[in-house]
C-alpha cells in the first residue's frame, strides 16, 4: 500500500523498549524497575478509588497531586505538570521545543528515546560523545551544542549511571541559548540533584518518575518542574486527560509516604555498592553510579558475550550495541538474591579472572 505518513515517520526506526519477558522464574534486570512493591499507602489509595471517580473524568490537571509537588520543592504549583510517566513529559517537551529547524542537541550514551523523539518532529540531532572510561560531559560542550534549541542530558545519566557535576549544569543553564531539559528519572538515587536550580533559570525543565524510585512503572506517573511559562506552554502540548484517577490518587499517596521511599532507596544504594564491589572483584569495570543500575565491562570487553550468557542461564540485563556500549551491559540493582544469582553466573565465567 502506498504510505500516507509523513516522510520523518516512514524513515523512523522506532524506539525499542527494555524486554517485558512472560516468563516467570527469570532474574529481570534489564529495565531499571524497583524490585520492591511500591508504598502500602499507594495500594491502599487504589482500593479506595470510588466508581464516581472512575465514571467521571479524571482531573486534567492532576491539580492536588501536583501541589503536592510543588510544596515540597518550594515553587510555585504553576510551575509543576504531570504526565503518564515522564515520556509523556519528554514527548511535551520536544514537541514544543524541535522541528526541522530547531535541532535538538543530545549526549552519546544517553536515552535513546531522545533522537527517536526529535526525528518524529524531524528535527536534526547534534551528538555530543561523552568523554573517556567515565563517560563525562566534555568541557566544550556549549560549543558543541551551539545551535541546537534543545539539549537534554539525564542526570545521573543512563546508560552509564554516572552524574555529571551540578556546576556543569548551572553553566550551561546559564549560558546556553535555548532550552535545557535535565532528565532526573534516577535522581532519588543520587547524592543530589538540579531541582533548585529551576528556580534561577528558566529555560531549564527538570523531569522525574515515579517508575523508578516509587515502584510505579506499570502506574505511569511522571512530572516535571520548569518556569511558569514554561510549564503553560507544556499544557498545551499533553494530551486533555493524560493520568487516570486511579494514578493520581496512587501517586499522591506514595509521594506523601517519604519514609518508604527513603528505606528502599537507601536499600538500593546499599545494594549497589556491594554489587559493584564484587563485579570489579571478578575483573570488571564498572562506572561509579549514582543510579539504581551499573554500567558494567566484562574482562574482555565482550557485552554482548555476557549478556547471553546471562541470559541462557534466565538473568536478563540490558545491552545496547555500538563500538562503545557493547563493550558493556547495564544491571539494575536487584534484591539482594537477584544480585547474589547474577553473581553466581558471572562467577562461573569470570571467577578465576
Ligand atoms: C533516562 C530516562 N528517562 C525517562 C525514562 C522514562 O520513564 P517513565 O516513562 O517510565 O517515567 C526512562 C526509563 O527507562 C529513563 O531511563
Amino acid at each position: 500500500m502506498k504510505s500516507y505518513f509523513r516522510t520523518e515517520i516512514d524513515a523512523l526506526d522506532g524506539y525499542t523498549p527494555g524486554e517485558q519477558p512472560k516468563l516467570r522464574h527469570i532474574v529481570k534486570l534489564n529495565t531499571n524497575e524497583n524490585p520492591y512493591p511500591p508504598s502500602p499507602r499507594a495500594l491502599e489509595a487504589l482500593h479506595a478509588v470510588e466508581p464516581e471517580s472512575m465514571r467521571r473524568y479524571p482531573d486534567p490537571a492532576a491539580d492536588t497531586l501536583c501541589s503536592a509537588i510543588a510544596e515540597r520543592f518550594g515553587v510555585r504549583r504553576e510551575q509543576v505538570i504531570a504526565g503518564n510517566g515522564s515520556d509523556d513529559i519528554l514527548t511535551m517537551v520536544f514537541r514544543g521545543f524541535s522541528a526541522p529547524d530547531l535541532p535538538v542537541a543530545v549526549l552519546e550514551p544517553s536515552y535513546s528515546l531522545y533522537p527517536v523523539l526529535a526525528a518524529m518532529q524531524g528535527a536534526p540531532v547534534i551528538r555530543i560523545p561523552l568523554e573517556g572510561e567515565s563517560f563525562a560531559l566534555p568541557e566544550n560542550v556549549l560549543e558543541q551544542a551551539e545551535g541546537a534549541n534543545l539539549l537534554a542530558m539525564v542526570r545521573p545519566n543512563a546508560p552509564t549511571g554516572n552524574a555529571f557535576p551540578k556546576a556543569a549544569v548551572r553553566e550551561i543553564c546559564a549560558k546556553f541559548d535555548g532550552m535545557v531539559l535535565v532528565d532526573e528519572a534516577y535522581a532519588d538515587f543520587a547524592d543530589d540533584n538540579c531541582m533548585d536550580l529551576v528556580k534561577e533559570f528558566p529555560n531549564l525543565i527538570v523531569s522525574r518518575t515515579f517508575s523508578k524510585s516509587y515502584a510505579f512503572a506499570g502506574m505511569r506517573l511522571g512530572f516535571a518542574v520548569s518556569s511558569p511559562e514554561v510549564v503553560a506552554g507544556m499544557f498545551k502540548l499533553k494530551d486533555s486527560y493524560n493520568l487516570d484517577a486511579a494514578v493520581q490518587a496512587a501517586a499522591l499517596a506514595a509521594w506523601q509516604d517519604t519514609a518508604y521511599l527513603s528505606g528502599r532507596v537507601a536499600q538500593i544504594r546499599r545494594d549497589r555498592e556491594s554489587l559493584r564491589k564484587s563485579l570489579m572483584d571478578m575483573g570488571f569495570r564498572v562506572v561509579k553510579s549514582q543510579s539504581n543500575f551499573l554500567f558494567a565491562m566484562p574482562p574482555g570487553g565482550d557485552g554482548e558475550g555476557y549478556f547471553r550468557f546471562l541470559r541462557e542461564n534466565a538473568v536478563i540485563v540490558r545491552y545496547f550495541p555500538g563500538p562503545v556500549t557493547g563493550r558493556y551491559v547495564r544491571i539494575t540493582v536487584g534484591t539482594p538474591e537477584q544480585n547474589a544469582e547474577l553473581l553466581r553466573f558471572t562467577a562461573e565465567r569470570f571467577g578465576g579472572k
